[in-house]
């Protein structure tokens, strides 16, 4: 069995196209907290697959992650959308975290669209905004590219991350909703949420956005050579912004709300990536 990441990165995607008929899915998406109702909208169903019957998915954990991997169909692309992702703050490595994104990749996907729930930090985007990420701040002091080199004929670990978040793909999304905003996104460990002073230093340094996941998975996308979409959906005001204390079921019903509306607009991006 697999005893690097990358190997057993590649076992996955040779089980992921055997369980899906050889599929060539060109697009990867990753549904976030809450953005469960937008699986039914980015495609037709063609088949699903419980994380657990593929290799090296661990079992997630948290409330409003699904747990299985879907191939679907939006016009002439195939596509896979993992209903479900995994998190640092649940005890998994960054490897872990980015398993699913490398085993896409290598099972042929050339785009990764990453969504997920955050908090707003910018007065111009409210709750139930979804917003592209124009940049990251990785805050968690963890990578996938940390611990042995990557075996050949994998890129070296030294990965560009200028324009990590595809500008071709932005203003593709844009073309559909010129509504569309951008901002920079700081990657918590979580789980707790923020305390002010953090969302202090957050805005201090430039971040829009706060969240717990999407820029670990974005440097694994990026040093597999995929181009990368990240789209927020806003469900709250961050940290001491809105006069009340954060509640995660609330963050998940923001998402359930605007999820389907925004799933819309993912799959005109989609059908053309
Ligand atoms: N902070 C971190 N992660 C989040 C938040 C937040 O305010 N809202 C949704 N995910």
């Amino acid at each position: 069995m697999a005893d690097d990441p990358f190997s057993l990165a590649e076992h996955a995607a040779d089980a992921i196209r055997t369980r899906f008929g050889d599929v060539q899915a060109r697009v990867a998406v990753v549904l976030g907290s809450g953005w469960g109702p937008a699986a039914d909208v980015l495609g037709d169903t063609v088949n699903e697959c419980p994380f657990d019957e593929l290799p090296g998915f661990p079992a997630s954990t948290v409330p409003g992650h699904g747990g299985a991997l879907r191939h679907a169909r939006a016009g002439t692309v195939d596509l896979l959308i993992f209903r479900g992702r995994v998190h640092l703050y649940e005890g998994h490595g960054p490897a872990t975290v980015v398993h699913g994104v490398r085993a896409a990749i290598l099972a042929g996907a050339k785009v990764v669209i990453l969504t997920n729930a955050c908090g707003s930090l910018n007065a111009s985007f409210p709750a139930g905004t979804p917003v592209l990420l124009r940049d990251h701040i990785n805050l968690t002091g963890q990578t996938p590219m940390a611990g042995p080199p990557p075996p050949k004929p994998y890129a070296i670990r030294f990965v560009d991350v200028t324009d990590a978040y595809s500008p071709r793909l932005r203003a593709l999304a844009q073309s559909f909703d010129p509504t569309l905003g951008e901002g920079v996104y700081a990657q918590f460990l979580g789980p707790q949420y923020e305390t002010p002073a953090e969302i202090h230093m957050a805005r201090v340094i430039g971040a829009d956005l706060v969240g717990m996941s999407t820029a670990i998975e974005t440097i694994a996308a990026r040093h597999l050579g995929a181009e990368v979409l990240a789209i927020s959906l806003v469900t709250n005001l961050a940290a001491g912004l809105q006069g009340k204390p954060l509640d995660h079921a609330e963050v998940v019903a923001q998402g359930q709300a605007a999820g389907e509306r925004v799933g819309r607009l993912l799959r005109k991006v989609i059908e053309v990536a």
